[in-house]
Order: C-alpha cells, then sequence, then structure tokens
C-alpha cells in the first residue's frame, strides 16, 4: 500500500476550504486507500511570530476536527508533529544536506519573510528551515506521495532533492517522494474576495466560514457574500468569480454540477439561502461531533498518544540509518 503524508498546520481555525479541499478527501478515500499518516504539525506554527497559548488551542482543536470529520483511528495514524522527536532528529541531517541557496531561493520565504519584516516582527531563522523539516515529515516515514496544493510543490521538490543527494553521498536511505496534486474535490474561495482561496490565515475572517462556526454565523456569512454585477445567473470562473464560487459550495455541499445549478436559479437572495443551508447541513454532524470528543480529552489525548506511538515505531529505524550513515556513532 501506498504510504501518504499530509500535514495540518495549527494557524487557524480549520476552515470550509480546508475540509472541501482536502479532509473530505481524506475521510472518504485516502484512509482505505492508502497507508496515510495525517500530522498537525505544530512545530511549523513557530516559525512567524505566535501566541503559545493559541498554538496550544489550535493544535488540539485541528486534532480533534480531524477526528470529529471521520478519519478512523484504526485506519491513519493521527497524530502531533512534537511528539514524535524523529522530525527534529532528521531535520538536521537534512539541514547538513541542504544549502543555503536553495532554501533562501524559495518563493514562500521571500513572502513570508517580507510580509514578517514589514510588520515589524523578525523573520526568524526556521522560517529559512521550515522546508527542511517539511522534509523531514516527509522522508522520515518513508513516504510514497504528499498530496498538496500548487504552492507547496516547490517544497516537495526539495524534499525529493535532499532524498536523491543524502542517498548518493551516504547510501539509500530515503524513498524519494512525489508530490501528488489531490483532484480537488471543490476549490472553495473567500466569500469576500473570490479570486484568491478560503485560507485559514486570511487577514478579515468575514469572508472565511470555519468549520466550527454556528449555523448563524455560517447564515451571516454566506448572505453577505460578495457577488457580480450582471443579472443573469450562469456559471462563469473568470468573470463572475463571486457567483461561480458560491455554486461551487453548493454543488460541493449538496452534489451536482454548478453549471446546471446555474439554471435552477433566478436571483442571488435564493442561490444564498440555499448555498447556506448546505453548509450548515454539511457541519453539523462534524460540529456534533467535535463536541462530544472535545468533552472527552482523556479519549483524544489515548488516540494521540497512540498515533504518536505508531508514527515514532514507524520513522525510528530510518532515521537511526540515516544518523549511522552520516557518520555518526551508534550509542554503545
Ligand atoms: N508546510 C505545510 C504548510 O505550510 C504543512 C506541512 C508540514 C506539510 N509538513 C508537511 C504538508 C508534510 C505536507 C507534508 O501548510
Amino acid at each position: 500500500m501506498k504510504r501518504i503524508f499530509s500535514g495540518i498546520k495549527p494557524t487557524g481555525h480549520l476552515t470550509l476550504g480546508n475540509y472541501l479541499g482536502a479532509v473530505r478527501r481524506w475521510v472518504e478515500e485516502e484512509q482505505y486507500r492508502t497507508d496515510a499518516l495525517f500530522s498537525v504539525v505544530d512545530l511549523h506554527a513557530l516559525t512567524v511570530h505566535h501566541d503559545p497559548a493559541r498554538v496550544r488551542r489550535l493544535t488540539l482543536q485541528a486534532a480533534t476536527l480531524l477526528l470529529a470529520a471521520g478519519l478512523d483511528p484504526a485506519r491513519c495514524t493521527v497524530f502531533v508533529q512534537s511528539h514524535v522527536d524523529e522530525h527534529t532528529r532528521l531535520s538536521y541531517l537534512l539541514e547538513c544536506t541542504a544549502a543555503d541557496g536553495e532554501l533562501r531561493r524559495m518563493i514562500q520565504y521571500r513572502e513570508k519573510a517580507s510580509r514578517a519584516e514589514a510588520a515589524g516582527q523578525g523573520v526568524r531563522l526556521s522560517l529559512l528551515t521550515c522546508p527542511v523539516l517539511m522534509a523531514a515529515d516527509i522522508l522520515a516515514y518513508g513516504t510514497d506521495e504528499v498530496p498538496v496544493g500548487e504552492d507547496r510543490t516547490q517544497h516537495v521538490e526539495l524534499a525529493r532533492d535532499l532524498a536523491v543527494r543524502f542517498n548518493r553521498r551516504y547510501g539509500h536511505t530515503f524513498t524519494v517522494p512525489r508530490a501528488t496534486r489531490p483532484r480537488v474535490g471543490a476549490r472553495v474561495m473567500d466569500l469576500q474576495d473570490p479570486t484568491s482561496t478560503m485560507g485559514k490565515s486570511h487577514a478579515s475572517p468575514a469572508g472565511i466560514v470555519h468549520l466550527l462556526d454556528d449555523a448563524d454565523t455560517v447564515r451571516r456569512k454566506v448572505g453577505r457574500a460578495v457577488t457580480d454585477s450582471g443579472s443573469e445567473l450562469v456559471y462563469d470562473r473568470a468573470e463572475r468569480p463571486g457567483l461561480a464560487n458560491l455554486l461551487d459550495v453548493l454543488a460541493a455541499c449538496g452534489g451536482g454540477d454548478p453549471r446546471d445549478l446555474a439554471g435552477a436559479y433566478t436571483s442571488y437572495g435564493a442561490l444564498k439561502k440555499d448555498a447556506a443551508e448546505a453548509v450548515v447541513e454539511l457541519l453539523a454532524p462534524v460540529r456534533k461531533r467535535h463536541a462530544e470528543l472535545a468533552s472527552d480529552p482523556a479519549y483524544v489525548g489515548g488516540v494521540l498518544r497512540e498515533g504518536a506511538e505508531r508514527a515514532r515505531a514507524m520513522a525510528r529505524p530510518r532515521v537511526d540509518t540515516a544518523y549511522r550513515a552520516i557518520g555518526l556513532l551508534p550509542p554503545g
């Protein structure tokens, strides 16, 4: 069975975009089809200015939501990255494999570094090296495939390069992973800015539906979604992005083709109402299950402990091999 690794960074509340774009497919397909690891990659949340209590809270919340959404700990490994030391152990060896220049060239580093600088927050060294940590996340497990969005393919490329380079220098140690572009269930855009995706860390929350938003909040956000001028309702992503996004959301929640759905409406009001109700209905069972799990911290803690143990057992032998291969004396 193919091994896949996916990471979710606890820098914000999980959104409808995360759910429809990724998590739902993990739940419905990946955990059955592959040997999958799903990690809340909390170490990655420390690469930019952060609030310790918030990171801790969001880490537990993200893990709980993954379980609430239907990841089954009997079918896949759900764990918190910092619970498994192998990630940082391996990251250092990969820092000794990577070159300064190839990290400084990373597009995301440049963007985030200039944003941090503009905010007067200083650029953490870990922001430069986090792609190496991500490579360690992937390589520690002998991962075959990494499902990532377009903006992260450069990072998976780095993981490939480092695996090849390490293997060539020190002997075969790592599987060379490949990035797969997940067949996007739905690419959900920000309701206030339908040309950018509904991400976790967007400046304004008005256009972002969070998985834990209550029904009224969902209705308000969808109701205030920006639409386009033009009275005829047709699906056209380029010319009418706001309208297309609402149709995509409706189709992703309730099924159907967004183009066909367009023909069923004559007013934005009716479309927004139906889209909002479809989202409310989709999220209701996840919210309910999340509340149940959140009231049983011992259960969630146990799942994460077992997940970390399993992950550690998978990673440890490979990381130990890498330690020996690179020239470190094994402890007696
Ligand atoms: N860096 C990714 C992000 O910014 C999260 C991530 C960390 C990841 N390690 C990973 C994704 C390994 C896939 C595989 O969202």
